[in-house]
């Protein structure tokens, strides 16, 4: 049999919890993973300069290995046993123990696994509150989550900064939500930040301060609102 060779513009091989957990080689011999227990310090240490900490209970779930347990179940199947998985899990876990699955706390260790770089994603959760606000039910406000994430905190140490590390990870995240049949991933950073290229280069459209989107195209009746000295960044997932 002939060799297998990629073709040019084809899809990448489906993602597994394994390939998550292990993770992929990162620029600068680094390695993007999912954050383990003994991560989470630095990790907090790093988001300072992004000006957030990990959630206590993704921090804890991280300790006690079951931070984005919902998406990595969800990895092998279709996007429709994903859902089904994580409707499971909204209605037999507490709220926080919900998010925590639906959350991927990445970071990019260097080769002594130094921590290097982190990137929280977590469940949306200014839209679940909003769902329980208009009377929805504690489950039917998380599903909110199993279509929109938000990327809660980004950092590189300063020595490794300029490398490509922010972007493979985010880049990371992408390609778990993209493969679960996520519809939009977004986050916000002050306007002094000034991160609009950065991110525009990482393939999110930046929006003009102060500006919020809908969620509407999506069926979710409320929008984020952004601050007069906010930026939002959105990345939607194209029609196929
Ligand atoms: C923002 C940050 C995460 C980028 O990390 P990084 O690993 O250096 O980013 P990358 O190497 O992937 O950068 C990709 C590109 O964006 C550019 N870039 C990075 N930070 C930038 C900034 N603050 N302003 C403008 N451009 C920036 C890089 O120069 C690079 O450009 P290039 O591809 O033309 O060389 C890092 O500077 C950081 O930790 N800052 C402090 C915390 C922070 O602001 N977090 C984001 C809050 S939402």
């Amino acid at each position: 049999m002939g060799k297998r060779t990629a073709r040019k513009g084809a899809r990448p091989a489906p993602l597994s919890a394994g390939r998550v957990r292990a993770g992929w080689p990162g620029p600068a011999g680094t390695r993007i993973r999912l954050a383990r227990v003994r991560d989470t310090d630095a990790a907090d240490t790093l988001l300072d300069m992004a000006g957030v900490r990990l959630m206590p209970a993704l921090r804890s779930a991280i300790e006690t290995g079951t931070s984005a347990s919902v998406l990595l179940a969800g990895l092998g199947g279709t996007t429709k046993t994903f859902f089904e998985t994580a409707v499971l899990a909204f209605i037999t876990q507490p709220m926080p123990e919900s998010m925590s699955g639906i959350s991927l706390p990445l970071v990019a260790v260097a080769q002594d696994e130094k921590v290097v770089g982190v990137l929280a994603v977590t469940a949306p959760g200014t839209i679940i509150e909003k769902a329980l606000e208009h009377g929805y039910e504690p489950h039917r406000a998380l599903t909110m989550g199993v279509a929109v994430a938000k990327v809660h905190g980004l950092a590189v140490a300063e020595t490794a900064r300029g490398q490509g590390l922010a972007a493979a990870l985010l880049n990371r995240s992408w390609q778990v939500y993209e493969q679960l049949g996520f519809l939009v991933l977004y986050g916000s950073y002050d306007t002094e930040r000034d991160l609009g290229a950065f991110y525009s280069r990482c393939g999110y459209t930046v929006l003009d301060p102060g500006q919020g989107f809908s969620l509407a195209p999506i069926d979710i009746p409320f929008g984020i609102h952004a601050g007069p000295n906010e930026c939002v960044f959105t990345r939607w997932r194209r029609r196929r």
